[in-house]
């Protein structure tokens, strides 16, 4: 297998599925508040794809080795890194939320994306991780462009957040998407320069490093099958785009209204 390259209606297409799943971060954004409970966050999304008519791509997903994925989206709190299962307990002041997002829409195609949430006042330290995370993704999603190499995309997120004293979680990456969930290539957030696959146009895949305020080891949290944490039960952030690869540079397919304020050193959010 190798990595697709999408003509122009794969890319139509994709703008599509991806603008629907930023959408459903946005209305999350817009009813979100303390005492809400993860499962709440989940009929949310449910409700807001139904409206869509869109259909999620983790509700009954099931990787080899996993059990059926049981939730329409993915809530990670504090120091829960990824692949949280929404649950009934309720949100408090100062918890950090990310909610991850992919949506499939009628004609087939995947888009993916998430985002932190905060809770209320939060404290210095999950302000602070939340926003070095943001900007890192950014600085990894400013290296695409063709004849750029994937290593420069980890590298320049490792960097980044190495140099601001944060770790990477290593076991998993943002992945090729399209008319398949998961496809090649494997798009890790940490590297050296000019190692890897090559960047060509019309190239989709997702950015989406978790970092770590503490040690990079993670653990699974219990016998859900899923749920991640940090083996130090430091507080972890993670934020998602899904990007294209342009003849010139990059096109950030997972953007809406909503979606937040792009760190100073961005000018564009396709080039
Ligand atoms: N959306 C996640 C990703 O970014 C995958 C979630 S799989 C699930 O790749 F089953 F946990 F939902
Ligand atoms: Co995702
Ligand atoms: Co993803």
């Amino acid at each position: 297998m190798s990595i697709t390259i999408k003509d122009a209606e794969g890319i139509a297409q994709m703008r599509v599925a991806c603008r629907l799943a930023a959408e459903v971060l946005d209305y999350i954004a817009s009813h979100i508040q303390t005492g809400m409970t993860t499962l709440d966050i989940d009929r949310l999304g449910a409700e807001c794809m139904a409206r869509q008519g869109t259909v999620s791509a983790t509700i009954g997903y099931q990787p080899p080795g996993y059990p059926p994925y049981p939730a329409s989206l993915c809530t990670s709190v504090n120091h829960v890194v990824c692949h949280g299962i929404p649950n009934d307990k309720p949100l408090k002041k100062g918890d950090i939320v990310n909610v991850d997002v992919t949506v499939i829409t009628k004609e087939g195609w995947f888009g993916d994306s998430s985002r932190m949430y905060l809770i209320g006042e939060c404290s210095i330290a999950a302000k602070r991780l939340c926003a070095l995370t943001y900007e890192a993704m950014w600085l990894g999603i400013q290296q695409v462009k063709p004849g750029a190499h994937l290593g420069d995309i980890g590298h320049a997120i490792q960097k980044f957040a190495e140099g601001h004293g944060l770790s990477v979680v290593r076991e998993f990456c943002g992945h090729g998407i399209g008319k398949v969930f998961h496809e090649e290539p494997q798009v890790l957030h940490y590297g050296r320069p000019g190692t890897l696959e090559k960047l060509l146009p019309g190239m989709i895949f997702t950015i989406e490093p978790m970092l770590n305020a503490g040690r990079r080891e993670i653990k699974d949290f219990g016998n859900d099958g899923w749920t991640i944490v940090t083996k130090d039960h430091s507080l972890t952030a993670q934020w998602e785009h899904t990007v294209l690869v342009t003849p010139t540079g990059y096109d950030v397919l997972t953007l809406s209204d909503g979606s937040p304020a792009l760190p100073d050193f961005v000018h564009a959010t396709a080039t």
